[in-house]
């Protein structure tokens, strides 16, 4: 008896892959940010414009997801788009909207809206009795232009909030992207409509920063809205610290070197770090392997990249010489060093506006980026794969 309940504990303890990449994280599995989540939580609930930049797969995502559950929690209203997902202005509008409207709910609050809305435009809407579900559709056919509605659909939260006596927080995830929408003038009337809006906390996460700055400088609507929130790395320690957890928590270790290599093959990207540690998982399960060292993170990495060789294939055929010329370099002698005069003669670079072009273009197809100042390959095993194919 006693047996058989000890081993749904240790089954329920140990059972599954500790690692998770590519979705939201769960708090439990949450490394560090304690300090990042409690103020975008006060700043939302407080009402602020928040803007979280970082380059892609740092965390930004997950620590809004987050953020938005604890807000939750004390009964703010939350809603989250990733802007995009969409394929035009008006279904950001109509998605924003039904999502704004689902949050406010229920139904018999927000019908009058409708009512309200428009004196031109009476959108088309639909309420799903059993599921609760609101759908909208604003408009028909390529030709629909939705830029006269829109200040009137950002208006919403602000209507919605005022006369309900609740808060809400909402997240537009992947902000950069609405410059592909109406460019400017979709900033214009975003800022002027969420300033409005005393109850309504925004998070506006963005995954370009040189694209996030250059919407929050001088010039543009966005100027000083509200606070910036860079998300640094996670640093090494604290990694280092839940890996060997995991690993200990299912017998299983894998050494100093081992975490090591880890770390520094994904750059301590966190996506990188736990898709790796992922795939070490398996590797070490597959084999029945307890103790890992440096050696098989190497071979979990190289199976990795031999996984993506296709992919990588084909991305390197569409580049140009110089393009490929400057991530050889990079690869095999870092960023520091990429302007200089002996760098440029070896990798035959040409001269350093040609360099500066290329990585431009590079940053612009989202195969580099830059933190802190620094130029970086957006995905850590690339510059693997080029440095096995030259030698
Ligand atoms: N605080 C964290 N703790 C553990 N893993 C994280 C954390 N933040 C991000 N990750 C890992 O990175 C992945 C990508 O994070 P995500 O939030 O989607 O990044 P972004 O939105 O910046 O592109 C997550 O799926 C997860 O594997
Ligand atoms: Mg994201």
């Amino acid at each position: 008896m006693s047996f058989g309940v000890t081993l749904i504990g240790v089954n329920m303890a140990t059972s599954g892959n500790p690692f998770i990449f590519g979705e939201i994280i769960d708090e439990p599995n949450f490394v560090n940010r304690t300090r990042e989540l409690s103020l975008l939580v006060q700043d939302l609930a407080d009402g602020q414009k928040v803007f979280l930049l970082s380059p892609r797969r740092f965390g930004k995502s997950s620590l809004v997801a987050l953020a938005l559950l604890k807000l939750k929690k004390r009964h703010v209203r939350t809603v989250s788009l990733t802007v995009s997902s969409y394929a035009s202005y008006t279904q950001l509008l109509e998605k924003f909207a039904e999502k704004v409207l689902r949050a406010a709910g229920p139904w018999e609050r927000v019908k009058d809206w409708v009512t309200r809305f428009g004196r031109s435009v009476k959108p088309d809407m639909h309420y799903n009795l059993t599921s609760g579900e609101i759908s909208l559709c604003l408009g028909k056919g390529s030709g629909f232009d939705p830029a006269p509605i829109a200040p009137e659909v950002f208006a919403l939260p602000g209507e919605l909030t005022r006369k309900a006596g609740f808060r809400m927080a909402i997240c537009l995830d992947e902000f950069q992207q609405i410059a592909e929408f109406n460019g400017r003038s979709v900033e214009n009337v975003l800022r002027n409509q969420v300033q409005e809006q005393r109850e309504v906390g925004y998070v506006f996460a963005g995954s370009q920063p040189a694209l996030m700055k250059e919407m929050l400088s001088a010039k543009r609507p966005f100027h000083k809205t509200g606070p910036q929130m860079f998300l640094d790395k996670i640093p090494a320690v604290d990694w280092k610290e839940f890996i060997a957890r995991q690993f200990s928590k299912r017998g299983r270790t894998l050494h100093e070197r081992g975490l090591e290599s880890l770390l520094a093959a994904a750059d301590l990207i966190p996506f990188d770090v736990q898709r790796i540690a992922h795939e070490l998982w398996d590797y070490a399960e597959l084999r029945g392997k307890r103790a890992l060292d440096a050696s098989d993170v190497t071979s979990v990495a190289d199976s990795l990249i031999a996984g993506h060789s296709t992919y990588y294939e084909l991305l390197w055929e569409h580049l140009s010489a110089r393009q490929r010329a400057t991530l050889q370099a990079l690869a095999e002698r870092g960023p520091l060093e990429i302007y200089s005069q002996t760098v440029r003669d070896e990798f035959r670079l040409g001269p350093a506006s040609s360099v500066q072009k290329a990585l431009q273009s590079l940053d612009a197809r989202d195969i580099l980026d830059r933190y802190k100042g620094r130029i970086f390959f957006l995905d850590p095993l690339l510059p693997r794969w080029i440095r096995s194919k030259v030698s």
